[in-house]
């Protein structure tokens, strides 16, 4: 194979150019057989392996090979463990080389602005950097086996309702703190091979064909240097993709584009060196791809399974459990109610569904725990229908029964890939089962698979409930050994359960009208908006119960004042004080109160999960740099720190911060400000540098006649008017004497242009 792309692209003929900006089947690229250049084979992910030889789809009707279906990212994320995703990830790079597969389509990272998105369960959280952390440490393990990552949907594909034609309109400021910078962090701290643009435009613009967002940013802000792939359909207009940096069109469109390519070029209409660019990105990847590639790979189907189990213990969250139900004592007398139990929900629909290895039987692993169980389906696996044969024979089950288990959460046709939900209700007839079940037996633990928050008007009437969201193939192992305390829960939620949908700060702009989406509630999405409007969710980001309990002490900065420059080493001391070994998920919050900007109360910079035996103390330590006290300012479009003092916290959910510091910060950039006619006084107030200039100001208020001279007893009064007051408006309380040149004068030189 010729490995000398510039000597390959010079003798390549302007047909081979245009034609490898296309792929050449379904899921793979064009080769170039005159210089030895194969074509590789793409797949999806991202939770795993969906490899189609022939019957290829994007939605994942059509039958794949048999792969180990891990728990899909929605449920990774609530592991909260780095290790844990790189390890999955790894094993999904080993089963890609085996089934010869050189990039897997995924991490998909978009972020949870509405609990309706029916994707959900293919993203990771409503937080940005929880999504990068979690989407480096996938890209690291799956690239560390010499297999390419696709990180997608590049940008905001944050609904699944109309995603081929959505305009998203969203504010500059929003669209880097919330939507971007999970990307950026995944971008630059672990390189994948290539990213997947959306479908949908982002303020006017095809992500296809959105420059700003595949070249100036992603390009040349963060250096991206693998190649675009677009989303499966997604080029709108191929020549103008090109341009933007849109490198492989997927899936192959015949002849029409590559014709097009070449007559833009022949007609001067495309540059042959932007046509050089994308064949070089191209060529560099398939060849690396090919190089990777690891001859008679295989993979250990057991191994793997017990992978997938771990994590899905590791992710699932106790969210209830009061006179301490659950763990089960072995042998006790259960009754296993809901057709999930018999036909378990595991994964989610669409392009990422995949043909499990192994496929464990919950109720077979439950009866490794206890023999004494009845079961009863509960209500129709397939339909919403209350069948009420069905609820008298569970609440039969229920009543002769210790313990009740219950399983129930949404059905497969209520959350998927092409479109979004409508509501956050449960089926009705899950929703009667629990409710009859609970009237019959007070000790009733629900087990939730879901893959996106739910309404539980039932809550108050359980007693135990677990959130095990999407389990994966080894979801059965799993949850018997959390249910039976042969594994003690750890997971935390990586998004907000509301109390209500209409506590969502997306859901009046959702999803979108006429063709276009407005993302009003800017920076105000998840926790970020609960906490600031201080409405009460009814779980919170970050929450999660164990089997054990934990005290967090002794948090200590290893400063109290220090430059943007510099970073700051927190670290607190954690003690399990309970019976059980277990896992904590410590997370570190940062936050300003007295901000020159409007910012969240909080936002998560930092998590660490620890083990622990009973009795055992450790110290947990973080690093804190510029990003994680900056916002981004739009008015020198990059990151900024603003001086002052910065709260410190140290939180075992979003609601629940136990030890609290702060830090002051000496920004070493300032934001020069460039003032105008219409600045206020207010902005000289605030500018330290101008305070001879404002006082200037202010004689000419204070003459005869003037604002001041009839405030000078209400001097609250005053300072209230002065701050919103524009230069331009001075001379009308200054009786007269501020004049136009003495304005001009001013701005002369508040703006240092004398
Ligand atoms: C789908 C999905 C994308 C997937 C691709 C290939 O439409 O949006 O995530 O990788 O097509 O199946």
């Amino acid at each position: 194979m010729e490995r000398n792309i510039k000597k390959i692209l010079s003798q390549m003929t302007l047909e081979e150019k245009a034609a490898m900006c296309s792929g050449d089947s379904f899921f793979s690229t064009k080769g170039l057989k005159r210089f030895g250049i194969p074509s590789i084979s793409m797949s999806d992910g991202p939770h795993g392996l969906r490899k189609q030889d022939d019957s290829a789809d994007i939605l994942g009707l059509n039958a794949s090979t048999k792969a180990t279906c891990f728990p899909p990212e929605v449920t990774l994320a609530s592991s909260f463990d780095r290790r844990l995703i790189q390890n999955v990830g790894k094993a999904l790079g080993v089963e890609c080389q085996a089934l010869g597969v050189s990039i897997l389509l995924g991490p998909a990272i978009n972020i949870k602005r509405s609990p309706l998105c029916g994707r959900n369960f293919e993203y990771l959280s409503e937080d940005p950097y929880l999504t990068a952390e979690m989407a480096s440490a996938y890209i690291d393990g799956v690239q560390s086996e010499g297999v390419g990552t696709s990180l997608k949907h590049f940008a905001a594909n944050n609904q699944e309702d109309f995603r081929l034609s959505l305009d998203v309109r969203v504010d500059e400021r929003t669209l880097r703190e919330i939507y971007l910078s999970g990307f950026e962090a995944a971008v630059i701290k672990s390189q994948p091979w290539t990213v997947m643009c959306a479908y949908n435009k982002v303020n006017g613009h095809y992500c296809s064909e959105n420059k700003y967002l595949l070249s100036d940013i992603l390009r040349d802000e963060w250096g991206f240097d693998g190649f675009v792939v677009s989303d499966w359909g997604a080029v709108a207009h191929r020549v103008k993709a090109i341009d933007a940096g849109l490198d492989l069109e997927m899936p192959p469109s015949g002849r029409q584009n590559t014709i097009k390519i070449i007559q833009a070029v022949q007609e001067g209409r495309l540059g042959i060196a932007s046509l050089d660019k994308v064949v070089d990105r191209l060529l560099r990847i398939i060849v690396k791809a090919a190089d990777s590639k690891k001859q008679n790979a295989s993979w250990d189907i057991v191994k793997h399974h017990s992978i997938a189990k771990e994590a899905a213990m590791e992710s699932m969250v106790l969210l209830k459990n009061d006179q301490k139900i659950l763990p089960l004592k072995k042998d006790c007398d259960l009754a296993l109610i809901g057709a999930m139990a018999k036909i378990p929900r595991y994964q989610g629909a669409g392009s990422s569904h995949v043909n499990p290895s192994v496929l464990d039987d919950i109720y077979e692993e439950i009866k490794k725990k206890t023999n004494n169980i009845t079961y009863a389906d509960g209500y129709e696996r397939y339909t919403d229908r209350v069948d009420e044969s069905l609820i008298k024979e569970a609440k039969e089950a229920a009543l002769h029964a210790d313990t009740a288990i219950v399983f129930a959460g949404l059905t497969e046709e209520y959350e998927s890939e092409g479109y979004d939900r409508p509501h956050m209700r449960m089926p009705e007839n899950h929703i009667r089962l629990i409710e009859e079940v609970t009237k019959v037996q007070e000790n009733t633990v629900v087990v939730l698979c879901n893959g996106a928050p739910v309404e539980m008007p039932w809550i108050g009437n359980v007693r135990g409930l677990i959130e095990a969201y999407l389990g994966g193939q080894a979801f059965g192992g799993a949850i018997a050994d959390i249910l039976f305390g042969d594994a003690n829960p750890c997971g935390k939620l990586a998004e907000t359960f509301p109390a209500r949908l209409s506590h969502n700060p997306s859901h009046i702009n959702f999803p979108g009208e006429q063709g276009h989406v407005d993302y009003k509630e800017g920076l105000f999405i998840g926790y970020r908006y609960y906490d600031t409007k201080q409405i009460a969710p009814l779980f919170p980001f970050g929450y999660g119960l164990t089997y054990t309990s934990f005290v967090y002490t002794g948090m200590s900065l290893d400063k109290t004042r220090m430059t943007d420059e510099e970073s700051l080493q927190v670290s607190i001391n954690i003690k399990n004080v309970g019976e059980m070994a277990g896992k904590e998920i410590v997370q570190l919050y940062v936050g300003k109160r007295d901000s020159n900007v409007i910012r969240p109360v909080k936002e998560l910079k930092g998590f660490e999960k620890i083990y622990l035996e009973p009795g055992e103390e450790k110290t947990v330590t973080f690093s804190l740099g510029k990003r994680s006290f900056a916002y981004y300012d739009t008015t020198i479009h990059d990151w900024f720190v603003e001086s002052g003092v910065y709260r410190v916290m140290a939180a075992s959910s979003a609601e629940d911060i136990r030890l609290e510091e702060s830090v002051y910060i000496e920004s070493t950039e300032r934001i020069t400000h460039t003032y105008t006619r219409y600045s206020t006084l207010g902005e000289l107030m605030d500018d330290p540098d101008q305070k001879r200039i404002y006082e200037e100001i202010i004689g000419y208020l204070r003459g005869e006649g003037a604002l001041l001279s009839n405030l000078n007893d209400n001097p609250k009064m005053a300072e209230g008017m002065l701050r919103g007051m524009a230069l331009c408006s001075v001379y009308g309380f200054s009786n007269t004497a501020f004049d136009e040149e003495t304005l001009q004068d001013i701005l002369r030189r508040l703006n240092k242009n004398d």
